[in-house]
Formats: C-alpha cells, structure tokens, sequence
C-alpha cells in the first residue's frame, strides 16, 4: 500500500520567521484561550514547501485504504507481545542463568543468585531482557579493567568535569570527593536507589554525569572496534570447570589512585555551538548526518523523516532518534543548536547517565529525579482527579519552559519546544494559517482517507490544543524579550493539574522529560516527541504504551485528529474524521497498567543491581575468569 502512498508535508514549522513586532507583548490571556483568539498583532511570515514525494505511476490516487494509526496500533501490539514473551521465559535461578548464557554467551556475573532473589521478592516480571545494559556496556569490553578504573578516577578528580564519583567499599556506597553541592540531590538519589543491596556489590567506584546532556561520543570507527572486541570477547566454552563465582580479593587495593595523580579535565567544552557534527560522530561515514553538511533549515527535509515514517507518522521510534538519516536534525533540537553545556568526551570513558540521544556512549540509569519523586504521579479525588479517560477535557496539554538549548542569533526559532508553542498558537487561530496537509476521511469516497490541505484555520476542525510556556530560560542578549514578544507567558499550573486534560505532550527538556514516567503512570494518554532515551524505553513500545510525534512535528494535526475526531469542513471538504476514543483509551490504560508492572521503584531497583553486577564483572581484573555458575 505504500506505493500509494503520497506524501505530502509542509515545512511550515521549521524556521520561525517574526517579520515584524508591530504590537506590545501578547497578553497571556491571550494564549491561554488560543480558541478565541484573534490573529494577533505580531504576524509572522511562514516558509512554506509543500513536497510531493509522488511515486510516479500513481498521479492521481492520494487515496488511502487505510489509516496509518490502526495499523501502527495493531503493529505495536504485536511488538510488544513479541517482546514481553521473550522477557522472562525463565522460571528458576538455574533457568534463568541458562537463559542468560543463551542470550549473552556469557555466563552471568557473581552475585546474580542474590539478583535474582532480590528481583523475585519484588516481584519483578522482567527477569530475562536486560539486552539495554548488554548493549551499553559491550564497547567497554574493548578497553581493559584497569583503564576502565582509571578513566573512572581521572572524570572525577576535577569537579570541572560536571561528574561525581561514588563508591562502593564493603558492601556500602559513599559519595566522592569533588562534586558540586548543588547536584547533591543526585547522589542521595543514587544512595536512596542502591542502599537495600549494596551489600551484595563489589567494591568498585562508579562516575555519574551531573549534566542534563550526555557526555561519550565515540568516533564510529573506534566506536564499531570497541563494540567487535567486546563481542569478541566472549569465552569458548561456556561448560569449562574453571569459572570462579567470586570477584577478585584485590578489588579495593586494585582502586588505590597512584601516587601525585592531579585533577584531569577529560571533556571538550563547546557549549551554545552547534553540536551535531561533534553528537553525530558516531554514524557511518556514508551516512547523511556526516556527508550533507548543515541541513537548510526552511525546507522540511522528508527523505530525513522517511525511513522511520509512515506518511507523516512515526513507524519505528527508535529508529527516529537516529541523527545518522536525519541531517536536518541539526536545526530542529536545542540539544543540536545550542546546548547548555556539550562537555563531551570522544574517548570511551566510564559515565553513568539518565539519558542520552542516539549515539551517545553514556550507560544508562534509573534516573534519581523519579526515583526520589522529584516529580511523580499523585492525583487526588478531590483536589487534582485523574478521571477516566472519556471525562477528561478533549485537549491536547503542554506547558514548559524554554529550556532545551541556550538561545543566541535566535537559535530558539529551531527549538521543538518552541516551534510547538508557534504551531499550537499561530497555525491554529491565525486567519492567515498557511495550508497545511492533514490526514482526513476521503471527501468523496467513504471509507478511505487523503492527505487534505485545508483553506481555513486549522481551528475549524475542532483541535483542542491548550500549549503555552510558562518560562524563558536559558536566552542570551535580545533572545529572551524577542521569546516573549512570540510566546508571551502564561502563569505556571500545578503539576497535578494536568491529569485534567485527555492528551499531555511531552518533550524533552535540556535531557529526557523527567515528566513522562508520571504522564504514562495517569489516565491520560501520553504524546511524546523527542530525541533522548531513558533506561525505560527498553521496555515501552511506541503506539502500544504512548503516541510517538516526530520532531518535526508534521504529523501532530494528523495524530490528533485521528483521536479528537474533526468536525466536517466546508461545502464539499470532507465528512469530518470520526473520533477513536477507544483506541486512545486503550493505549493510556495500557501505558498505565505496564508502567505499575515494570516501571517501579522496584523494578529501577531490580534494574541497577543487574546493572552493577555487570559493572563489577568488567572492572573486574579476572572478568573472563569469573562468574555464577549456580
Ligand atoms: C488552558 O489551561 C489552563 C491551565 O490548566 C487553564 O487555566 C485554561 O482555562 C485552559 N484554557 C482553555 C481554553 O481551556
Ligand atoms: C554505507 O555503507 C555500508 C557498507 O559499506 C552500506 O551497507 C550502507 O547502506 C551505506 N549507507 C548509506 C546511507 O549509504
Ligand atoms: C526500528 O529501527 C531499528 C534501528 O534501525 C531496528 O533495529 C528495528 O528492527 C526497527 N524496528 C522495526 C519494528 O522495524
Ligand atoms: C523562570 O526562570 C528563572 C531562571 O531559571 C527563575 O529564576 C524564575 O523564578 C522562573 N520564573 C517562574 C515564573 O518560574
């Protein structure tokens, strides 16, 4: 069916272009009501490509059998049925060990008796699928245990790094030396998280990234050496007598630092400047991300979007975090344009992280900020309900503040969050709305479905969005008043208040949106765009536990209207798209019953002692020599 297929995009939202501020500052009022709004004094001129990708024997059918949605739900279904049955297939400790020899060709690290105990008293469903941590700490079997602790002890040495060092010594953890005070709240995390079963940890020392942004990215070629060694690494024969269930004796003496060693500072420093080049460098030479250079911005760039599409919605969500297709990524992410800090090492080094965009060699963690319930989930009946979901207001929600990048040269025009605020609050209302593509039932043949582009506000169709920012941060010279006159601001609201509307938007921040754990954990239905990947995403599947929104943001309207339904357009323009209440319904219960199962604290338990057992194995100086043998 996709020979059908004719896409048809606008570009409409990559570059915000403010042609003339001929007003005071929009009244917050004003955006809060985006409904009734009238086009206000500020206007913008909007750089518009329409793209026909055409398949050229097709000229005239745009007619679609089908919606892309429901067939992207029944395919994220399956995925994750395929997934979850594969996860634990094991029933016992001796089982389970087999399973992991299967999977890893290695045997499991000592101690993973004591794992699997801990993993089974917390009920753990997830005992088998630990592919993320494999997968994260495979390049370091190219580098030896000891490189690996000094690499360790040079990122903490100098508090300059932005990392903190923690140790474990005797079955205990302490934070140390050299972190930032302000940061602290992390350790104590980290502590809060490993405390119940620490005992069973080797002595080690771990470095933790105290920034929002990742920290490690290898050049591809060192980067695929690395990964092959430690594929190659693997023992030959799995059923040899001489595997030691213990960790080596020397561990601690092994950590001693050498005498007169000085603070190192192991990153480069490049924040406010345009990282992709630097971010993407792990990508194959051929690829598009390392041979077309800076992407133009004013052009929506559909051969980017393509491979991980379906019209203009997201088909493979981990593939759409990839920079490697995806040059004009360069301008649509503050993370790209203009990171706050980019310390990033192209060395391999040892750093522990809550997240990281595609590419990136950090080793991902349960982060401490929804561990210790920084932000969390607590509706209340009588002061912040989480209704059911056909209570709820039939609105798309998002506020935030500006904070994805360090605007300067108007940097912020390219920011999602803020093309998102534009696109909700200018396309919507404005009498002026350039014509934008969306995916509507068929205006003369029943049944089927055309991209349509329609004449008048997209607000005729009857797409709630209620998106506002509540802050500008991180503006330097006149990007911050020129944000203010664009944006306006509304006051903040109460984190609980969200549970109000049907549909919550999440974006990333400066790092991963520490908000979507309690999004997905609420009755709402989550929508969520963005590049950075968090320790859960191993285990969420795209349009079976929430929405996927590239972020190019083409697609939202098309998105929302599948679910909102629209109301019919003007003479002759379509029949109105017929609300899917009950696939969103389904898709936010089962966001929220899998996040009870195996996004706990538990579960973030479970999953950081698997993670250091493996940390202790490969700092181990035996590491080929050890393991559970049962
Ligand atoms: C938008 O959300 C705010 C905060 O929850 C609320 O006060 C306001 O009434 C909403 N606006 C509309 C038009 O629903
Ligand atoms: C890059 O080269 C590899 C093998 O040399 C090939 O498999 C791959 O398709 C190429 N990728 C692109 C984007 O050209
Ligand atoms: C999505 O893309 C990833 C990365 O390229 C790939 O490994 C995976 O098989 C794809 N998933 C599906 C469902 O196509
Ligand atoms: C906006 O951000 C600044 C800087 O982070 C902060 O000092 C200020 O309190 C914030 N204002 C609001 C209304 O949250």
């Amino acid at each position: 069916m996709a020979a059908f297929l004719i896409f048809l995009l606008v570009g409409a939202i990559s570059f915000v272009h403010v042609k003339a501020v001929s007003g005071a500052v929009r009244s917050s009022q004003l955006s809060q009501h985006l409904r009734l709004r009238k086009p206000s004094s500020i206007y913008f001129s909007f750089l518009i490509l329409i793209i026909f990708l055409g398949y050229s024997q097709y000229q005239e059918p745009q007619v679609l059998d089908n919606h892309p949605i429901d067939l992207l739900i029944r395919k994220g279904r399956v995925q994750w049925q395929t997934w979850y049955r594969q996860a634990s297939t094991s029933e016992s400790l001796a089982e389970s060990a087999a399973e992991y020899q299967i999977r890893y060709q290695r045997h499991p690290p000592p101690g993973f008796d004591a794992w699997y105990r801990y993993a089974k008293e917390r009920s753990s469903i997830i005992i088998d699928d630990y592919d993320s941590i494999v997968g994260d700490l495979q390049p370091f079997w190219g580098i030896s245990p000891s490189q690996i602790r000094l690499r360790t002890q040079e990122v903490v040495s100098d508090p300059w790094n932005d990392v903190a060092g923690l140790i474990i010594r005797n079955g205990r953890g302490y934070l140390g030396p050299n972190f930032k005070p302000t940061h602290r709240w992390i350790l104590d995390g980290i502590l809060a998280l490993i405390k119940d079963f620490s005992q069973f940890l080797p002595d080690m020392e771990l470095a933790f990234n105290l920034n929002d942004e990742p920290r490690v990215a290898v050049p591809y070629r060192i980067f695929q050496k690395l990964q092959d060694i430690g594929a190659s690494t693997k023992p030959t024969d799995l059923n040899s007598k001489n595997v030691l269930n213990t960790w080596s004796r020397d561990r601690e003496e092994a950590l001693k630092r050498p005498e007169g060693s000085k603070p190192v500072r192991k990153f480069g420093d490049q924040p406010r400047i345009n990282s992709f080049s630097a971010a993407s460098i792990a990508c194959p030479p051929n690829s598009s991300a390392r041979k077309a250079g800076v992407w133009d911005a004013r052009n929506l760039c559909t051969s980017c979007a393509a491979p991980h599409s379906d019209g203009v919605f997201v088909s493979n969500w981990t593939l759409s975090a990839s920079p490697c297709h995806q040059a004009d990524l360069s301008n649509l992410h503050g993370f790209y344009l203009s990171p706050a800090a980019f310390k990033t090492s192209h060395e391999l080094l040892p750093i522990f992280s809550q997240s990281k965009a595609d590419g990136f060699a950090d080793i991902l963690y349960p982060s401490p900020w929804n561990y210790a319930d920084k932000v969390k989930y607590a509706s209340d009946p009588d002061t912040h309900p989480d209704r059911p979901f056909d209570k709820k207001e039939d609105t798309l929600f998002w506020r935030g503040s500006a904070s994805e990048g360090v605007s300067q040269h108007g940097t912020w025009k390219g920011m999602m969050r803020q093309r998102l605020v534009h696109l909700a609050n200018n396309l919507t209302t404005s009498s002026r709305s350039p014509t934008l593509p969306i995916l509507l039932p068929h205006p003369t043949i029943p049944g089927k479905y055309s991209y349509q582009t329609l004449p008048s506000p997209i607000s005729d169709l009857n797409l709630f969005l209620n998106i506002s920012i509540v802050n500008i941060t991180r503006a330097w010279d006149s990007d911050g008043a020129a944000q203010l006159a664009e944006f306006g601001l509304v006051p903040p609201t109460h984190f609980q208040d969200h549970w109000r509307y049907r549909y919550l938007l999440d974006m990333d921040g400066a790092g991963y949106s520490s908000r979507f754990l309690p999004f997905l954990q609420s009755r709402s239905l989550p929508f969520r765009a963005g590049i950075f990947r968090a320790w859960y995403d191993s285990r969420l599947t795209a349009w079976k536990h929430f929405i996927p929104i590239d972020i190019r943001l083409h697609g939202l309207f098309s998105t929302l209207a599948y679910f909102m339904g629209t109301r019919p357009q003007g003479k002759g323009r379509g029949h109105g798209m017929e609300a899917n209440l009950d696939a969103g319904r389904e898709i936010a219960d089962a966001g929220r019953e899998w996040a009870e199962r195996v996004l706990r604290k538990e579960d973030m338990e479970v999953y950081m002692f698997r993670l250091l057992l493996e940390w202790g194995r490969l700092t181990d100086d035996r590491r080929d020599e050890i393991g559970f043998t049962g």
